[in-house]
């Protein structure tokens, strides 16, 4: 893992892209896994500022909410299009759809869009208690798409953005583990003392599924940029 640490958000965003950006210009047919949550949003701003060439560019994302329309204002289909898709032209967009009735097609379907569209570069977030995507701990490292039961630590993270707490989905479509170890290339990106325990896990943890992110240990190709917070447990 090459790690990076950086002393503000903006920092943290600009480097970010600028990794992104190298990989957007590494060849004429480019597949970028994108994440959602505050984490990237600095970055999407510095797109939707920059409007680099992503005509060649096919998105997959990591996740959606189970029952959420895309059209739904916490959805991450929505989320998506107001911080980039709605600003610039990609090639082609996907995301599991938080409405599909068999849920089972839906990841099957979305497993197969996965199959034709390995990332070159997987960008992730990583929840308080260790999880990327929706992979909370407990999940099997062998998993492709699945619909995953969120922890309560994570409901409870997610209900800042929702009226009550009632309303925040308790399940989600989830790019596995096994599909994100698939990306050529693993971005992870931290920010404040909040991430600090899982980013001590992941890196100098054992690799374990209490753990989920700590599987990043056995990828040839992660590059990991936290601030001074996130990575203020580090050895
Ligand atoms: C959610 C998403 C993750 C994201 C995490 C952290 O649970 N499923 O993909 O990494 O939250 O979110 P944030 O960046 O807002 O801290």
């Amino acid at each position: 893992m090459k790690l990076h640490i950086v002393k503000t958000k903006d920092e943290l965003a600009q480097k970010a892209y600028d990794v992104l950006i190298d990989v957007i210009k590494s060849s004429d047919e480019v597949t970028l896994g994108l994440a959602t949550g505050s984490s990237p949003e600095g970055i999407y701003e510095i797109f939707r500022a920059e409007k680099p060439d992503v005509s060649h560019v096919t998105t997959v994302n990591l996740d959606e909410y189970v029952g959420l329309a895309a059209d739904h204002d916490q959805s991450y289909a929505y989320f998506m299009d107001q911080h980039l898709f709605n600003h610039l032209p990609f090639k082609a967009t996907h995301l599991p759809n938080g409405l599909a009735t068999d849920q089972a097609a839906e990841c099957a379907r979305y497993d197969e869009i996965l199959a034709a569209n390995t990332p070159d570069l997987q960008l992730l977030g990583i929840g308080t208690n260790g999880h990327i995507a929706f992979n909370e701990p407990g999940t099997s490292f062998e998993l492709t798409t699945n619909v995953a039961e969120l922890a309560p630590e994570t409901v409870e993270a997610n209900s800042r953005y929702f009226d009550s707490p009632a309303d925040v989905p308790t399940h989600a479509f989830s790019m596995g583990i096994k599909s994100i170890m698939q990306a050529k290339k693993i971005l992870l990106i931290a920010s404040g003392e909040g991430k600090a325990e899982a980013i001590k896990g992941m890196i100098e943890g054992p690799v374990t599924n209490e753990m989920p992110a700590s599987i990043l240990q056995n990828h040839p190709d992660v590059t990991v940029i936290v601030d001074a917070e996130a990575g203020s447990l580090l050895k």
